[in-house]
């Protein structure tokens, strides 16, 4: 499948009715990044997704939900240097889950990127550690894997989100971008400039009326894909 955006919009307007917003939905995420992350894994049905990272396992409890719907097997593989979603660990026909606790630059293992279906990254947003995965993952990674960042700042002293947003960015978050620009700019050096990810759509899209990013003050999802 030649992931598009017009492929995650139907996929979005196709599955987000199916999931309950309640049971993780807090505001450290808007509810359509949350209805984009279940649909996504809806739609391409991966067999093996790497969550960078998962904290207390509220984008795992989404991504869960959507492959036990999904009825393919799947392993989830999370990694965080703390253990507080280790009590989401599971293992049955449906789906695999494991977290791995350490430093993610030394567990993560080169056979599990290399046979990754999904990449969902939220962690350390600095510069420095998003260079170290823009050189140690992305390009392992299969050609057409979608990449999920989250935290991804509209605005950016540098334009590195702006300049590679497919729209002109509203710039709401000029003075209270919560993350700095450090992740996205090393993704634009290393990944983007380079031809290895090629970003495709970003959730404060005006199309998908996302008013939480604005209410909450928190920075969109970026969407890109493996070339
Ligand atoms: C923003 S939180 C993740 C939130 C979660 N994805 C959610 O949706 O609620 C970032 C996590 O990254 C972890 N982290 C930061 N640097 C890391 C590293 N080098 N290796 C592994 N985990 C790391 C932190 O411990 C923290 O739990």
């Amino acid at each position: 499948m030649n992931i598009t955006k017009q492929i995650l919009i139907n996929a979005w307007n196709k599955y987000k009715t199916e999931i309950s917003l309640g049971e993780w939905w807090d505001t450290v995420a808007s509810k359509v990044e949350d209805e984009f992350l279940y649909s996504i894994i809806r739609k391409i049905k991966p067999k093996k997704i790497l969550e960078i990272s998962p904290q207390y396992g509220r984008s795992t409890k989404i991504m869960l939900s959507a492959v036990r719907k999904n009825n393919k097997y799947c392993e989830i593989l999370s990694y965080d240097v703390i253990s507080d979603s280790s009590n989401l660990n599971t293992n049955d026909s449906a789906v695999k889950r494991e977290l791995i606790v350490g430093d993610v630059k030394s567990t993560i293992n080169i056979n599990d990127i290399i046979e990754c279906d999904f990449l969902f990254m939220d962690s350390d947003h600095s510069y420095g550690f998003g260079k170290w995965y823009s050189q140690n993952i992305i390009p392992h990674l299969k050609n057409n894997i979608l990449v999920y960042i989250h935290d991804w700042p509209t605005y950016a002293s540098d334009g590195a989100g702006r300049n590679y947003l497919p729209h002109t960015s509203r710039g709401k978050f000029e003075n209270q971008n919560l993350h700095g620009d450090g992740e996205p700019r090393a993704v634009k050096e290393y990944c983007v400039h380079t031809k290895m990810l090629n970003p495709i759509m970003n959730l404060d899209d005006e199309n998908l009326n996302n008013i939480e990013y604005e209410n909450q003050g928190i920075d969109p999802v970026q969407l890109l894909v493996k070339i």
